[in-house]
Parts: structure tokens; sequence; C-alpha cells
């Protein structure tokens, strides 16, 4: 497949990507070893960021990327993981497919999330990698986030017990 990235769309979620993006989540998880989470879970909360989208109220967002008419990417916030309480924390999650790395689209997914923030109601985000997703980490660090905690042997990834690294960045509170 072919990978030009001068087109890049990047855009909230709507109902007909379903299916893309779930093929996406599926296809990316197979192949990578270097990601917490497996197949697609029809969770509550996957549920709703795929049929509404956003929603300022409750504090979510799913945003695609787009190229050539093809889902490349998504980023996804979500917050108030623990209800009231932590409803500040907005939680990413980022996934760009292989062929389409390293080519500044996960950087622009996290640059357009980062302006929604605010309008979110989240003050601190939080990221979790695998602690040698040195990619990763390196991206969520270019956006601000430092290392908060690691949680020690959190996953057993095949036959190996491996670190989870705990990221997160401050946005401006009001006053
Ligand atoms: C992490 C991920 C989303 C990055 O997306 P991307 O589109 O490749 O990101 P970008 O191209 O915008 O930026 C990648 C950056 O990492 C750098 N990078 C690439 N490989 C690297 C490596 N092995 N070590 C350190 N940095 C690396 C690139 O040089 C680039 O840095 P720069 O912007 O300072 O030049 C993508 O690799 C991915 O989907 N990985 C699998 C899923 C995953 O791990 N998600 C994160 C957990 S939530």
């Amino acid at each position: 497949m072919s990978a030009n990235t001068d087109d890049v769309q990047v855009r909230v979620v709507c109902h007909s990507d379903r299916e893309r993006v779930i093929d996406l989540i599926s296809t990316v998880t197979s192949e990578e070893k270097q990601l917490q989470t497996g197949a697609y879970q029809a969770t509550p909360t996957w549920e709703r960021l795929l049929s509404e989208g956003i929603c300022y109220e409750d504090g979510f967002v799913l945003l695609v990327a787009e190229v050539e008419g093809h889902i490349v990417g998504f980023t996804r916030l979500t917050s108030g993981a623990c209800g009231p309480k932590d409803r500040h924390v907005g939680n990413v999650g980022i996934v760009i497919q292989r062929e389409y790395r390293s080519k500044g689209i996960g950087s622009t997914l996290l640059e357009e999330l980062l302006h929604l923030t605010p309008d979110l109601g989240c003050s601190k985000l939080t990221a979790e990698v695998i602690a040698s997703n040195e990619c990763s980490k390196h991206l969520f660090e270019k956006f601000g986030f430092q290392v908060e905690g690691v949680r020690h042997q959190q996953f057993r990834i095949g036959d190996e017990y491996v670190d989870e690294i705990l990221l997160a960045t401050w946005l401006p509170t009001e006053c």
C-alpha cells in the first residue's frame, strides 16, 4: 500500500467509520507487541466514542486521520475514569497504521487533540506506554508529557514481563 500523506485530514469520527476503526484496532493489536490492549472490545466507553464521536459534557472524543479516503490512524481521549473526582483527567490513546508511521500523522492528531482539550474540561492528560515503546514515549514527550511513574512488570507479553510507563502533562487552568 502506498503511504502518500500529503493530504491528511483529521476529523471527529462519524457513524460510517465504525467498521474501519475497528478493523484498524484489530490490525494494529494483532501485529504490535508494544501495546497493552488486545482486539476491539465493545465496552460502553468505546461504543459511545464510535457512535457520538465527541461529547463536551462528558469529556471524550475520537479523532481519526484520513488519507485518500482511508482511515490510517486515530487518537481518543476519555475522562473521568473513576467518575467526577477525576473528570479533569483525560486519558489519551493513539494508533497509526504501520505503513503510515513516522510521517507526522501521530503528531498532527495529538496537536488537534490538544486544541480540543480545554473545551472537553480536562486540565491534566495522561497516557500509558510499554517501557520499550520508544517511539510512542518520544511522541508524548514532544507534546510536553513527562514520566509520572512506572508500573513494574505490569504486563506479560509473550514470555516476558514488561514495565508500563505512566506519562502526564498539565494544561493551564482558568483562574
Ligand atoms: C506511537 C505512534 C502513534 C506514533 O505515530 P506516528 O505517526 O509514527 O508519529 P509521528 O510521525 O508524528 O512522530 C513519531 C516521532 O517518533 C520518532 N521515532 C520514530 N521511531 C522512534 C524510535 N524507535 N525511538 C524514538 N523515537 C522514534 C520520530 O522520529 C518522530 O519524532 P519527531 O516528530 O521528533 O521527528 C505509532 O508509532 C503507533 O501507532 N504505534 C503503535 C501504537 C502505539 O504504540 N500507541 C501508543 C500507545 S497509546
